[in-house]
């Protein structure tokens, strides 16, 4: 597959799909308390996006080459699970945190966004610390994005900023091309060197989603064919917009009236 550069329609229809995916989260976040299963979040999302916003959640059935079907709507990773946890039974616990994926398609148009949740009122400074600083990596990689960066650009942005805080950046899982695809060409990293990489262009979209652990890099799969966990158990966290390549810079296009406020330093350019 090779880079895909969106028109000025494609993009409205990007910037439709992407927007809902947002509010999906949006409109979960008041139920993401201790309690409640994930299985429940799954309902409540696949609900929303089916019979409220009438899109369509990709995740569900998805197969990679390599992989089983995905079996729910929406992942669901809580504290040392890394990515794409499956929506099950278990019941979240005060002083969880939870990533919670969401990619809607909407005439065929994929958005994909995630955002931690912290659960209950006894979730550590450690890892409200870990979710914030997550948080700022990736706002430090989008910071990257305009015409003539490169892709080396952002994942040096991230790695820089998340190891100078004690963090550790998982390597295996990355960004990636969007559009009328779930997964597109580029892959983008969220390590590596500035000014190596591919070209940015005007009209390029994809995702920056690092995840960010709190002890060693390392990851292993739990077992259960997609659920990927920290190999030394300790937590990790990820966020996730997706964005396109304006003539100018970057537009996030995974915002909406949930969002959480955009990091001060990042304030200025979005
Ligand atoms: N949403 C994930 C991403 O950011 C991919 C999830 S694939 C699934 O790329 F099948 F696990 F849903
Ligand atoms: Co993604
Ligand atoms: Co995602």
């Amino acid at each position: 597959m090779s880079i895909t550069i969106k028109s000025a329609s494609d993009i409205e229809g990007m910037r439709i799909a992407c927007r809902l995916a947002s509010e999906v989260l949006d409109y979960l976040e008041p139920f993401v308390k201790p309690g409640v299963t994930t299985n429940e979040l799954d309902k409540l999302c696949h609900d929303y996006m089916v019979n409220v916003q009438q899109c369509i959640p990709a995740p569900l059935n998805y197969a990679p080459p390599g992989y089983a079907p995905y079996p729910k709507s929406i992942c669901t990773s809580i504290n040392h699970q890394v990515c794409h946890g499956i929506p099950s039974d278990r019941a979240l616990k005060d002083g969880d945190v939870i990533n919670v994926d969401i990619t809607t398609i909407k005439d065929g148009w994929h958005g994909d966004t995630s955002r931690m949740f912290a659960v209950g009122k006894s979730v550590s400074i450690a890892a409200k610390r870990l979710c914030a600083l997550t948080h700022e990596a990736m706002w430090h990689g989008i910071m990257q994005v305009k015409p003539g960066a490169r892709l080396g650009d952002i994942g040096q942005a991230i790695q820089r900023f998340a190891e100078g805080n004690g963090l550790s950046v998982v390597r295996e899982f990355c960004g990636h091309g969007i559009g009328l695809e779930f997964h597109e060409d580029p892959q983008v990293l969220h390590y590596g060197k500035a000014g190596t990489g591919e070209l940015l262009r005007p009209g390029m979209v994809f995702t920056i989603e690092p995840m960010i652990n709190a002890g060693k890099r390392e990851i292993k799969d739990s077992g259960d064919g997609w659920t990927i966990i920290t190999k030394d158990r300790s937590l990790s966290a990820q966020w996730e917009h997706t964005v396109v390549v304006t003539d100018v810079g970057f537009e996030v296009l995974t915002l909406s009236a949930g969002s959480p406020p955009i990091p001060p330093f990042a304030k200025a350019k979005s």
